[in-house]
């Protein structure tokens, strides 16, 4: 793959500048402190706080996902200052009533929060940083409220910008990322880079994208129903496996080379960019339901590769297909179903064939985390919002 060399407007911040971001929009309580330094990146902390919970259920319930988010930010904030030097202790100093009615006020909703809020203000020094940068959609409305509204509080009492960050171009952009603990520059060659078909999936989203280049995209094709990664998790419940269902299927369907079981390959040939997996995981049950004994292992570990081998059939084809209409030089991939495996595997060797660039994130980067947030507010630097403008939605799109 050849190397991007990036060019970047010089910065409004020349001591270098230190992003805190919040990523809040599904299941994954996300803090990141990243240091930028004329173009150097060094990654401070990176604290991704995965909810246990939704184990149990098999899926997210966004309700109960918002009152862990509220559980975990703080500590996970504070994990992220101690780690990035930045957490120092001071004697206890009330803020104003004044200060504390707007705080009340923004976390009007989030009363799990608010307190340790209040009682970490009142503890510890405002730390060094420079800019806010925080998810507001697309994602589950309730949890995007927990980080912005956590985003706009420390905005209001520090008296830092915000830049407010699309979760879906984040899955993109922290593919330029340079590889953590690399003092290389943040570099992109744009003609040898773009136009780029990016895919995004993950367990809300599955959307192909085609990038012009940074911050110009547009939606050529998203699936009509359930999301690839949704349906790993409901093939994964079906199968008696945990949540979330893709990394267990990932880890069987890798011991199980062959399947012998046929699932349909939903949309494949269709003309169109679009997707749909709710027959595939419908086709699961049907066949599940049929098993004279029962989930045994062996049935299991078949049904694993079977899913897998589907989703990555239907995923190849349709980016590929996209690849060749546009004439593109790049595929780009993200989101949490980019960590498998499988996928990356055969989308390199694809790309290998076609002569095409391909950039995956490290599989940790794949799913959701905060890194990913900050690295796409570095390159909306410029797009600080008051914290007053600032609103979820959880139906944003990265489309112009
Ligand atoms: O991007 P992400 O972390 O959260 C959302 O934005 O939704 O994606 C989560 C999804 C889940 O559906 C999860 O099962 C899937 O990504 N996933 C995987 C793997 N790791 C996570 N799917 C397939 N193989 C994996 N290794
Ligand atoms: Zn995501």
């Amino acid at each position: 793959m050849p190397i991007f060399i990036v060019k970047i407007a010089s910065l409004r911040y020349d001591h270098g500048m230190k992003i805190l971001a919040i990523e809040t929009s599904c299941d994954d309580t996300g803090i990141s402190i990243l240091q930028e330094k004329k173009g150097q990146f060094k990654v401070l902390s990176n604290i991704v706080s995965s909810q246990q919970i939704h184990q149990n259920y098999g899926g997210v319930f966004p309700m109960m996902a918002k009152r862990e988010h509220q559980f975990n930010l703080l500590p996970a904030f504070k994990k992220a200052l101690r780690e990035s030097k930045l957490l120092i202790s001071k004697p206890k100093f009330l803020i104003s009533n004044k200060k504390r009615g707007v705080i009340e006020k923004i976390l009007e909703k989030e009363q799990e929060l608010l307190p340790q809020l209040i009682e970490f203000l009142e503890n510890y020094e405002k730390p060094k940083l420079d800019i806010l940068a925080v998810t507001h959609g697309p994602g589950l409305e309730p949890c995007l409220w927990v980080g912005v509204n956590f985003a706009k509080s420390l905005s209001f009492i520090w008296d830092l910008p915000i830049i407010p960050v699309n979760h879906i171009e984040a899955h993109i952009l922290v593919n330029f990322l340079p590889k953590i603990d690399e003092s290389s520059k943040l570099k992109v060659k744009s003609s040898k880079l773009f136009p780029a078909i990016c895919l995004v999936v993950s367990g809300g989203h599955t959307q192909l994208i085609l990038m012009k280049k940074i911050g110009t995209y547009k939606i050529i094709g998203e699936t009509r129903d359930d999301a690839a990664g949704e349906c790993f998790d409901k093939a994964a419940k079906i199968l008696g496996l945990g949540y979330p269902g893709g990394p267990i299927i990932s880890q069987i369907a890798a011991r199980q080379k062959k399947s012998g079981i046929q699932l349909p390959r939903p949309m494949i040939h269709s003309e169109d960019y679009d997707f749909s997996f709710s027959g595939l995981k419908t086709a699961v049950l049907y066949a599940t339901r049929e098993q004279k004994h029962g989930l045994t292992q062996p049935y299991i570990a078949k049904m694993c590769t079977a899913v897998q081998d589907a989703i990555i059939d239907v995923l190849l084809k349709k980016t590929f297909n996209a690849a060749k209409y546009y004439n593109v030089k790049t595929i780009i991939l993200g989101g949490g179903v980019s960590a498998n495996q499988e996928l990356r595997k055969q989308f390199q060797l694809k790309a290998k064939k076609e002569n095409l660039g391909v950039m995956i994130p490290e599989k940790n980067l794949s799913t959701d985390n905060g890194l990913m947030i900050a690295i796409a507010s570095y390159f909306h630097r410029k797009n600080t919002t008051p914290w007053q403008k600032i609103k979820a939605n959880a139906n944003l799109r990265v489309s112009k």
